[in-house]
């Protein structure tokens, strides 16, 4: 009977979702309940297209930059909130959550805190104020952080950071103590806040995504406060299998969410090789919007998935070109003159036919 109840909502989902055609992606996501992000830079603001399309596409906007130490903290007693209020005064003029990146991370830090040979006793110190301290400006305006990001290896091992081992906070030899450790602060600062573990090249069921779900596993065993994983999915368009990708990347999901936790897609973009001037194949880029549509499908037959995020939304703005030294790029849901490309058709059509109907039954909150 329950079963029936819930294919008799599922139909009444999908027909609500094909009759009324979402024409944004955050009318669509709005729809489907799930939140369609993108990172920005407040600096980009001021450009008309680059606003009204932020605005009119997306429900959530996380600082790409403006909340990270090197920015925050320009020297040890001065905390800098100018560029990450620029963006919070966007999302609330604009009825959009924001998401904050990062508090704790082994890089982009300032030179003054890595190369001042402070004692561990110290790093803990300024560690636990600048949790507090940014946590607490914010308030609730922040709905969730990535507390941590990027702690592990490839090999599911502790990266070495000034936070964990060089010289650390004082729990270099205790595995992911430290970790733990500034969860606890973070929830103590600001309990109402969502706590999230962000991480590269988890996404798959692989070593490092092991690593994580045994520690958030261990976490909430626990009681240690953790609300979710952010899954970074910056993704290469082309050596990979696509299906196996995405059904990899839905188990991983899976796994996760039943911890009870959520999961976040965080850094969403598929780079694709480009020529000289910037420009990548019609194939590849059909390719590209293949893989933002099993991802984006990934995400929404899980319950537990509830925000997808891109790194970016315009080829005009994105990491990609200068990490991957001109080799790579056209990454993003938008060309460089703002008009859709086939991956953002992609990812309307999958967020348009809603999340109800694609749960597989083993994540079924009723099975
Ligand atoms: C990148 C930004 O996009 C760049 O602007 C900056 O120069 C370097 O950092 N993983 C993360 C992000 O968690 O913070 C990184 O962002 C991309 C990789």
């Amino acid at each position: 009977m329950a079963r029936h109840h819930y294919w008799f909502s599922a139909c009444l989902v999908c027909v609500l979702a094909s009759t009324g055609s979402a024409q944004t992606l955050r009318k669509a996501a709005d729809r489907a309940g799930v939140l369609i992000g993108t990172a920005v830079r407040p600096s980009q603001f001021s450009e008309r297209r680059y606003a009204s399309v932020l605005a009119r596409e997306f429900n959530m906007v996380e600082p790409e930059d403006a909340l990270k130490w090197w920015v925050v903290r320009p020297d040890r007693h001065t905390y800098d909130f100018r560029a990450g209020d620029k963006v919070v005064r966007f999302a609330q003029a604009h009825q959009m959550q924001v998401r904050g990146h990062c508090l704790v991370w082994g890089r982009d830090n300032p030179d003054w805190l890595t190369r001042g040979h402070f004692t561990s006793r110290q790093l803990s110190h300024f560690l636990r104020d600048h949790i507090s301290r940014v946590m607490k400006h914010y308030g609730d305006q922040v709905f969730a952080w990535d507390v941590v990001n990027e702690a592990l290896d490839e090999n599911g091992k502790l990266r070495d950071s000034i936070w964990y081992n060089q010289p650390g906070i004082g729990l270099a030899a205790s595995g992911t103590a430290y970790i733990e450790q500034v969860f606890r602060w973070a929830h103590k600062a600001c309990p109402g806040a969502l706590l999230f573990y962000n991480e590269a090249e988890g996404e798959t069921v692989n070593r490092k995504s092991d690593a994580i779900y045994a520690m958030v596993k261990d976490f909430k065993e626990r009681g240690v406060p953790i609300d979710g994983v952010g899954l970074q999915m910056h993704i290469s368009g082309n050596d990979i299998e696509n299906e196996s990708m995405t059904a990899s990347i839905s188990a991983n999901i899976a796994r996760l969410a039943a911890l009870g936790i959520q999961v976040h897609i965080t850094e969403f973009d598929v780079s694709v090789p480009v020529d000289s001037s910037g420009l990548a194949s019609r194939d590849d880029l059909k390719q590209q919007a293949d893989i933002y549509r099993g991802v984006v499908r990934a995400c929404l037959e899980n319950a537990g998935c509830t925000a997808i995020q891109t790194w970016g939304f315009t080829d005009r703005y994105s990491w990609i070109r200068s990490h991957s030294r001109g080799t790579r790029g056209q990454a993003l849901l938008f060309d460089r003159d703002y008009e859709p490309k086939a991956a953002y058709q992609a990812v309307l059509s999958e967020l348009s036919a809603g999340r109800v109907l694609s749960y597989p039954r083993s994540v079924h909150p009723s099975n």
